[in-house]
């Protein structure tokens, strides 16, 4: 089987979703697989490193396309390159089929099956291809290290002969796979960290990992059997900026990933919070690309709000995009491996397996 990937619109996606690491592995296990030229360039991967690992390069992506049974991506290609998938393709990536429903749909009539896997099942035969928490995790990190390089002050607590400098204070809103790993973060950074989550089993999570768990009095259980947040009632709300409020007083960094499934981010960090907060703390919004969990959030934008800067980012990956690609191509690897039918040497689109039938976009 010919699997092939084309290149990303680098403007906005620096990720690749072939590594040579992997390209190694389904070569071994059969496929081939053809990439156009300089496709990880950017990043380090060049041509010959895939080239003599058995990939084949091109000058012209049609040609990819058209000889391809599968092909993998992070976003959805432009309609150029779509223009040219044929009948009984498959295409897999992050294909966001809320916002790209019309396009998917003509690829659907074109009878390309599409599968787009943040739409993944969180269950534990999974978790090798859960793209949400492999990136997650890395932007929970790397959110961490971005606001503390914008927070003018130290982080750990320093004894010195001069004085004594305070540990930072960081809040992390939203304590899910991204926040759980910037407490593990800013905790090892030497913080003084503090978390709230609306569903409580992320209250254990928290303090196995050092961080302080504020429980917003009367928390309802806001969690679906999936595992994600509900949304919440006026009356949480309410209980939850109270709590909020007396907090960020004395919070520096705040961290937020609050999100829920399918919805506009929840604006949590209200504007007459933010103005009570000290001068020179730093907000940064990994919620931003759904709207931001503050009043001011600008999706790739700093707003300066009284002292307190706003940090919003869209594609935080971008700023890793090699460690987050050696994960991104492992999880499709792992994907690929289970639509695959080793016997009979094709895809097989089995609907009985949970995998195969949340992640096929219809
Ligand atoms: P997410 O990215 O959708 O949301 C991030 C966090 O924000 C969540 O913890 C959510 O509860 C929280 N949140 C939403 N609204 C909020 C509000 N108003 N105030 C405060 N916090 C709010 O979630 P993520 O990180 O993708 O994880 C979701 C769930 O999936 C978790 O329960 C996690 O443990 C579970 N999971 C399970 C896996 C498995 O294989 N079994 C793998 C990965 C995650």
């Amino acid at each position: 089987m010919k699997i092939a990937s084309l290149q990303e619109n680098k403007n906005i996606e620096k990720r690749v979703a072939i590594t040579p690491e992997i390209t190694k592995k389904y070569i071994s296990n059969g496929f081939e697989v053809s990439i156009p030229k300089n496709y990880g360039h950017h990043l380090g991967f060049n041509d010959d490193e895939y080239k003599n690992l058995g990939a084949k390069i091109f000058e012209d992506e049609k040609e990819i396309i058209e000889n391809a049974d599968l092909i993998l991506q992070l976003g959805l290609p432009s309609d150029e390159k779509l223009s040219h998938f044929k009948e009984n393709q498959i295409l897999v990536g992050v294909l966001n089929p809320f916002n790209n429903k019309d396009k998917i749909n003509n690829l659907i009539k074109k009878n390309i099956k599409n599968f787009s896997l943040e739409l993944l099942p969180r269950i534990t035969r999974a978790q090798s291809m859960d793209i949400l928490s492999s990136q997650a995790n890395l932007a929970g990190y790397k959110a961490v290290v971005e606001s503390f390089a914008n927070f003018e002050k130290a982080i750990p607590m320093m004894m010195t002969a001069a004085g004594t400098i305070p540990a930072a204070k960081v809040l992390v809103v939203g304590a899910g796979v991204a926040g759980l790993q910037a407490v593990a973060t800013a905790k090892r950074m030497g913080a003084i960290v503090f978390a709230t989550d609306v569903r409580m089993a992320s209250k254990e999570q928290v303090e196995s990992l050092g961080g302080k768990f504020l429980t917003v009095e009367g928390s309802e259980n806001l969690e679906t059997e999936g595992g994600y947040a509900k949304e919440t009632s006026d009356d949480f709300k309410i209980k939850q900026e109270v709590l909020l409020s007396e907090t960020l007083k004395k919070i520096d960094i705040v961290i937020c990933t609050a999100l829920v499934p399918g919805k506009k981010a929840p604006i949590i960090i209200k504007d007459n919070m933010i103005n009570n907060m000290q001068s020179g703390s730093v907000i940064y919004d990994l919620a931003a690309v759904q709207g931001g969990n503050t009043a001011f959030t600008k999706a790739d934008e700093t707003v300066d709000v009284n002292g307190v800067k706003i940090m919003g980012e869209s594609n935080i990956l971008n700023r890793l995009p090699t460690s987050a690609s050696n994960l991104y191509s492992k999880n499709l690897y792992n994907f690929i491996l289970n639509l695959y039918d080793k016997e009979n040497k094709k895809f097989n689109i089995n609907l009985e397996d949970e995998i195969i039938e949340k992640t096929l976009v219809k």
